[in-house]
């Protein structure tokens, strides 16, 4: 059984960062569900998770329809976890979910159109058992639906109370405009950009995803800061069987390999001469960026989320020079 401590103290230990212009905040560190959330994981370890999240200040929870497997059971096992006690402090907390990438069969499964977004959103609030979404994202930009359609739908799904605020993930800086006249235009509450980013994928860098989202006033949350488990200690001795490359998940069994741990290595020794492990270093290289909102980090157990809040933006330039120089792509 765990409960939440529920000190004045629970939200000393993390930063919080205003998203973009709205008046949303942010902890530094997000916690996001795609992957060990799911109905083939320890439910006692799941709520473990949740729990050690939320009582070191990891206010933000971000799923997506399709998370799984299989789909839709990291939001069923979110909405026990809820159930269990979390939900007791439902209004500490922002909770997020998408859709996007294909969910169900046939042409309303997959895509932006308005029938699909909600559809979808209605299904994640059943099987989260949430009255609303805080946050509700469009997964990815859809080339085959016009946007003014997904425009609407997301807000539809504010203005008929589904969700508090919209963002988009995936979308580089043109889409990231586009998108942002249409919502407001309609007033929507478009607030945050979801695109990946770390040291190793630095592509928001080039196609405007970071540099239009400021000038447009959105927040940016990025996922896979630690380009799924590569930038931390998980493989520095060999690959684990309980590790997302030893599951073979996402192309991380190939992402693994004798050029990248010894570009891995390096970067290693750079975190150690920092005082930091690894993935605190490749987590901080990414919230010195002031234009970054938060990390949207992934985890397996409580110790990895607890290693993860321990951040220092500050690096010298010869640090910052000595990462750029190993090119982990
Ligand atoms: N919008 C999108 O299209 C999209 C796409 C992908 C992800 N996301 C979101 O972003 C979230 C994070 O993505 P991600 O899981 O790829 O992020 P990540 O933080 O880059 O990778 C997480 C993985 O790194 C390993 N790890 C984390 N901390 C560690 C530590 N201290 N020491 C050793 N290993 C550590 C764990 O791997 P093991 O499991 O092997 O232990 C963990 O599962 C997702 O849950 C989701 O919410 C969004």
């Amino acid at each position: 059984m765990y409960t939440c401590r529920m000190e004045k103290y629970l939200y000393k230990d993390l930063e919080f960062r205003t998203c973009g212009g709205s008046g949303l905040r942010l902890p530094i560190v997000s916690l996001g569900l795609w992957n060990n959330f799911s109905f083939e994981d320890s439910f006692d370890n799941i709520k473990a998770m949740l729990h050690t999240a939320f009582d070191l200040g990891i206010t933000h929870f971000d799923l997506a329809n399709n998370y799984g497997p299989p789909p839709g059971s990291a939001e069923t096992n979110f909405g026990r976890a809820l159930s269990d006690g979390l939900g007791v402090y439902r209004d500490q907390m922002i909770v997020s979910s998408k859709a996007g990438y294909g969910m169900w069969e046939g042409p309303y499964g997959d895509g932006g159109s308005r029938k699909y977004l909600i559809s979808s959103i209605d299904q994640s609030l059943k099987r989260t058992g949430l009255e609303y979404f805080d946050i509700f994202y469009h997964h990815r930009f859809d080339p085959n639906t016009p946007m003014e359609e997904t425009a609407l739908a997301l807000d539809q799904i504010v203005k008929s109370g589904k969700a508090l605020y919209v963002g988009v993930s995936n979308y580089n800086g043109e889409q990231l405009v586009k998108m942002h006249g249409l919502l407001s235009d309609l007033k929507t509450p478009f607030i945050i950009s979801q695109p990946s980013y770390s040291i190793a994928n630095r592509w928001i860098e080039e196609n405007g995803a970071l540099s239009e989202a400021k000038k447009l006033g959105l927040g940016t949350i990025v996922f896979s800061p630690l380009a799924q488990g590569l930038l931390t200690s998980r493989y520095l001795k060999g690959v684990p069987k309980d590790s997302r490359a030893g599951k073979k998940r996402w192309g991380m069994d190939s992402r693994v390999n004798a050029d990248s741990i010894s570009k891995v290595k390096e970067l290693n020794e750079i975190a150690s001469d920092r005082g930091q492990t690894l993935a605190q270093m490749a987590l901080s290289w990414v919230i010195k960026n002031d234009s970054v909102t938060s990390v949207l980090i992934g985890a397996s157990s409580p110790k990895q989320i607890k290693e993860n809040i321990k951040l220092n933006p500050i690096f010298s330039k010869e640090e910052l020079d000595a990462i750029d120089k190993i090119r982990l792509i």
